[in-house]
């Protein structure tokens, strides 16, 4: 049955971490998968997650089958977070919210349920993105090409090529962007160019899916979910998948969501029963306690504002490291100007390093990040980024 199967390569991402385990240099440093590490290299359990946990743990819950869609009240408080507590779409009940295992679930939600609607239609990503998007939306039966997003050259945004092939895609296409902390090369697009996006979206009827994996690690929880309202503004039907894997720290609980906006509360009631369908068949219903962990931090108010402390104390620090590796770099001998790692946002630095240089970082020196160039600021700390600073610098 199995003689014809082929080996897969590995996954360009999650594969590292299977390398950087088996990697016997006790230098090593895993820059690879976008996962924050404190100062000390630790993964930070965080004091609102402990604390909910306790509550949890006093109550005994029994554990039966979660709905299909998930815990009503995680779904309620994603919805808050995401459109803001006194969202008129959510008083309209024009938003269908569904638990996910992870941003991932809620992509993979959303690409199964559009496969469905829209069979012959093609996704569009940018160039580059996320490396699961091409796979995932493939995966889902999807033609998926990229719209010109990284400027090599200017180190930011090819923002007049991005809006030209949107304005050339045909009607139907869905555009999946970054609502913010863009995965990977941090470059960001402005509130006014996004205002310019949202009206392409809607002038060609385009269909946006936003991806927000990173709410809370560039500027802000407000500030990086500010893009929603100018979505909600246009009045088009889109789709937001959420991630708490970094924001709460919560990787291995997979706990994410689906919002689908909609035009109507009946139109959001029958795509909520699509959306349950396609979880069904997947795999029946959600988990029960990463989301309970999160629905219970972001009701209860005190724990609520620890969290925002916390998740602020992670978004500063990356900052500081951003502006540390500055210097290391120079420190160690690099002519090269590294200024533009401090104007990305978020958990990545799209380095501009070759695919040769990423591999001998990995193979020299045991320090692991894409073979595209990103690696993950938040991983660097104080006792490791020298080592770093110092290997980038023999490769360059
Ligand atoms: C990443 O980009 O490293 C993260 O989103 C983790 C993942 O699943 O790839």
């Amino acid at each position: 049955l199995f003689a014809a199967v082929d080996m897969a390569p590995r996954d360009p991402i999650l594969g590292l971490n299977e390398q950087f385990n088996a990697d016997p240099n006790p230098a090593k440093v895993n820059l690879g998968v976008g996962v924050y590490f404190d100062d000390n290299g630790k993964l930070p359990l965080l004091n609102c997650v402990q604390a909910a946990e306790h509550q949890l743990v006093d109550a005994h819950k029994p554990r039966g089958y979660l709905p299909i869609d998930g815990i009503a009240a995680y779904d309620k408080a994603v919805q808050g977070l995401v459109f803001g507590a006194d969202s008129e779409i959510l008083k309209a009940g024009r938003v269908a919210t569904v638990q996910a295992l992870g941003g991932t679930g809620g992509l993979k939600i959303g690409a199964d349920f559009l496969k469905k609607l829209r069979p012959t239609a093609k996704v569009l990503i940018s160039d580059p993105s996320w490396e699961n998007h091409r796979a995932l939306f493939t995966s889902a039966g999807f033609p998926v090409e990229s719209y010109p997003y990284y400027d090599a050259e200017k180190r930011g945004v090819r923002f007049d090529d991005m809006l030209g092939a949107l304005q050339a895609a045909p009607a139907g296409t869905i555009v999946v962007l970054h609502a913010c902390c863009h995965n990977p090369t941090g470059y960001e697009i402005t509130p006014a160019q996004w205002t310019r996006v949202v009206e392409v979206l809607k002038a060609r009827a385009l269909i946006p899916f936003l991806d927000m994996a990173y709410q809370g690690f560039g500027e802000g929880i407000a500030e990086d979910g500010a893009v929603i309202q100018q979505f909600v503004a246009s009045g088009m039907d889109f789709f937001v998948s959420t991630s708490f894997s970094k924001s709460f720290s919560l990787y291995g609980e997979r706990v994410g969501a689906l919002s689908v906006v909609c035009t109507s509360k009946d139109e959001a009631a029958k795509v909520l029963s699509q959306l349950k369908i396609v979880i069904r068949t997947n795999y029946s219903n959600p988990p029960t306690h990463g989301a309970q962990v999160v629905a219970t931090v972001l009701e209860t108010p005190a724990l609520r504002k620890m969290w925002e402390e916390e998740l602020a104390g992670m978004r500063q620090r990356i900052k500081q490291m951003r502006t540390l590796l500055i210097d290391k770099l120079a420190a160690a001998g690099v002519q090269q100007d590294f200024s533009f790692i401090r104007s990305q946002v978020g958990m990545f630095s799209y380095s501009g390093l070759s695919t040769e240089q990423m591999q001998r970082l990995r193979s020299e020196f045991g320090v692991y990040g894409v073979d595209s160039g990103r690696i993950c600021v938040a991983a660097l700390n104080t006792r490791n980024i020298d080592y770093v600073a110092a290997s980038i610098a023999k490769v360059l």
